[in-house]
């Protein structure tokens, strides 16, 4: 069984490092200092996203850590996200413009699509009534031409499903590099991995801890998990590193967000060690359930998706 998965190739060609760190609902109070300590416990990836009002900090302690000599930037990658209300063609540079001024960079190592789903240009919140009509193509030829320009090392999408990664595949002239998506033993997705896999689209895995305590998540403790006990048990693990252990050897980058140093030192002590065959099995036995199922972005008949199962296509 592979140990030390540090990197996965994109088919950019690109090393992406295979633990990043999340910052979704990182304060910006205390993203920075987050920051500071996930690199100097050795984490070379940050993911990040206009959504979270957070990447301003996170510039700011970028720029202290290259200006101390911490890291370089070409040792870094840097992953930010289009929202949703800025998908028109003439949005699309200006919201990679604001995302690199934010994070006083010049270029992101890869800029995603965050959601399937179009919001009114300015809206503000989840409301249906910011729903508006998706038009997938056109967003993705202004992202394309963002990878032409070099801002976007790499462009890529989050949160389709199969079907919409094989539709935007039919028409991509530069093709998603990575898919982000929800991934954890309890929402394993290995339809979704397999079609990724099949055409060489990384995916990429949030929420790899199910998120604990957000709302989406808070009936499901996947950390609390029996079978996922039983096997850190087992190997004198933690669930948490058990979870994202599983997300690399299944072959996908795994985002866990901690602003807790014991934590954030624990998610990176993955690396080193793998979890064997026959316990590996034992995981794919656990009942599954998808805990971010983007209900805010379905409505009767605001936006393009009526119900969950057509936002996601069926995969539920
Ligand atoms: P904290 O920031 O206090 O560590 P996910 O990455 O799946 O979205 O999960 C993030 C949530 O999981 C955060 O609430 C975070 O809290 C918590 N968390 C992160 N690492 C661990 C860990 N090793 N054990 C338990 N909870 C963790």
């Amino acid at each position: 069984m592979a140990k030390g998965i540090r990197f996965f190739e994109l088919n950019t060609g690109a090393k992406m490092p295979s633990v990043g760190l999340g910052t979704w609902k990182v304060d910006p109070g205390v993203v920075g200092n987050t920051i500071t300590t996930a690199i100097q416990v050795g984490y070379r990836h940050i993911d990040c996203a206009q959504l979270y009002y957070n990447e301003k900090e996170i510039g700011s302690a970028l720029k202290k850590l290259f200006d101390d000599g911490l890291v370089k930037r070409e040792d870094l990658w840097i992953t930010s996200k289009l929202w949703c209300t800025d998908h028109l063609p003439e949005d699309v540079p200006k919201a990679l413009d604001k995302t690199l001024q934010d994070l006083q960079l010049d270029y992101v190592d890869l800029y995603l699509m965050h959601w399937p789903v179009s919001m009114k240009k300015g809206s503000i919140g989840f409301k249906h009534e910011n729903l508006t009509q998706t038009d997938i193509p056109s967003t993705w030829k202004a992202m394309e031409a963002l990878y032409d320009s070099g801002k976007a090392r790499a462009i890529g999408v989050s949160n389709f499903s199969s079907k919409k990664l094989g539709d935007l595949l039919e028409i991509a002239r530069v093709p998603p590099a990575v898919n982000q998506v929800e991934c954890h033993p309890i929402w394993q997705q290995p339809k979704l991995h397999a079609f990724c896999k099949a055409k060489g689209v990384h995916l990429s895995g949030y929420a790899p801890l199910g998120s604990p305590g957000s709302t989406d998540a808070i009936k499901n403790e996947i950390l609390k998990n029996p079978i996922l006990l039983t096997v850190a048990e087992k190997l004198g693990k933690t669930s948490a590193q058990v979870a994202l252990r599983w997300g690399l050897q299944t072959g996908h980058s795994v985002l866990p967000k901690s602003t807790n140093e014991a934590r954030i030192k624990e998610n990176f002590d993955v690396l080193d060690w793998s979890i064997p065959e026959d316990l590996f099995a034992k995981l794919s036995g656990i009942e599954q359930e998808r805990l971010i199922k983007g209900t805010a972005f379905v409505h009767e008949t605001l936006g393009d998706y009526k119900t969950i199962e057509e936002l996601w296509d069926g995969e539920l």
